[in-house]
């Protein structure tokens, strides 16, 4: 059976873009792979971030996941498993420092903080570390197969550049080269502005909480920039175009080819569109928040799975890395 690894940073909401782009994936390889999903609470202090959060958001990140379908017995939290650290700083040796200089992520997140001019806002080593650390998290379970959005790429190839660079060196192919796994909806766009990928970064217009309330989401859908008016004749405007993908990733594939007819024959009004994608995300997410409130009554009982789920997925970890510091010449006794 091939291995599946993916994770994701407690860094506050879970979002549709997060959810259609990468955890509804997730959910649906669980009975084909053997899968790991981490929550990565050494990836979220690579920015400026509030030390009394990080626990919280990374429970609640957990308790998210579960509610929209993730099996707690796939999933670990990456602090509990510190051999990840430590083939990160081993993996250093095997990756160059210009490389991680040019990653995209890398130089935009130093931008944003340029950007915010706050007092704290200096750039960490931990940033610029941040696809070292990711290749240690995939690497480390020899996974065959990374479902991420295409915001990954660079990433994953870099993940491919070191396990080929770690191999010739040790004289052994011994990583397997993992590779992305797309969804349907690898990407999502903010609905205020299509032009962009739904993301938290640009602020609360930006992202649709899958954990909102029903009015906020009818209010977000409804408010949904269309076209703009600058659409060359012929191709569909972004906006539009995310409306469709929405209702389409939230598995309404008849209500989708329907309003697809209208909007080829040039009848389509955007007003049902957004009418219907509406109805479908409402009915949707309204299961994973039940869910979630159930989930809620008993966190105890969450976070004793997830502390074992951990410490059993840190056995496979540990073996690795004891392979691993034989191949490089560390000491194994
Ligand atoms: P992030 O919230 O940026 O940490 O992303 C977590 C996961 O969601 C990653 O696998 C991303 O590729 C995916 N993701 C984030 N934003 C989007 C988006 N707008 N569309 C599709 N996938 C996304
Ligand atoms: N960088 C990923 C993101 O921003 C999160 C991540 C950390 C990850 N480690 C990973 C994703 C390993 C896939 C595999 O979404």
């Amino acid at each position: 059976m091939k291995t599946v690894l993916s994770c994701i940073q407690p860094t506050g909401d879970m979002h549709l873009g997060n959810y259609f782009g990468a955890v509804k994936n997730w959910v649906d390889l669980q009975d084909q792979y053997k899968c790991y999903f981490g929550v990565v609470d050494y990836h979220a202090m690579s920015m400026p971030y509030d030390v009394k959060n990080l626990r919280t958001n990374t429970w609640e990140l957990i308790t998210n996941l579960v509610s929209v379908g993730v099996k707690p017995e796939n999933l670990f939290i990456q602090s509990l498993i510190p051999e990840h650290a430590e083939l990160c700083w081993i993996f250093n040796c095997f990756c160059s420092y210009g490389q991680l200089t040019r990653m995209t992520q890398f130089k935009d997140k130093t931008q944003q903080l340029k950007d915010s001019g706050k007092e704290d806002s200096f750039i960490s080593v931990g940033l610029l570390d941040y696809p070292v650390l990711q290749t240690a998290d995939i690497l480390i379970y020899k996974a065959d197969y990374v479902p991420v959005g295409k915001d990954q790429d660079q990433h994953l190839e870099l993940s491919r550049d070191i396990a080929q660079r770690f191999n010739t060196q040790v004289g052994k192919e011994y990583f397997v080269l993992p590779e992305t796994l797309y969804t349907d909806t690898p990407k999502i766009r903010s609905t205020a502005d299509p032009s962009k990928k739904m993301s938290k970064s640009g602020g609360e217009k930006h992202y649709i909480n899958v954990f909102a309330d029903e009015a906020t989401i009818r209010r977000q859908i409804k408010s949904a920039v269309t076209d703009s008016g600058n659409t060359p004749v012929g191709t569909m405007a972004e906006g539009v175009q995310n409306l469709f993908e929405l209702l389409k990733a939230s598995g309404q594939s008849l209500h989708y080819d329907e309003l697809m007819d209208q909007y080829h024959s040039g009848s389509l009004k955007y007003v049902d569109l957004k009418q219907v994608t509406a109805d479908a995300l409402v009915t949707l997410t309204g299961k994973f928040s039940a869910r979630k409130k159930e989930i809620s009554s008993d966190r105890k009982r969450l976070k004793d799975q997830v502390k074992q789920s951990s410490s059993e997925i840190r056995k496979i970890a540990s073996e690795t890395l004891r392979e691993v510091k034989e191949l490089v010449g560390l000491m194994n006794i």
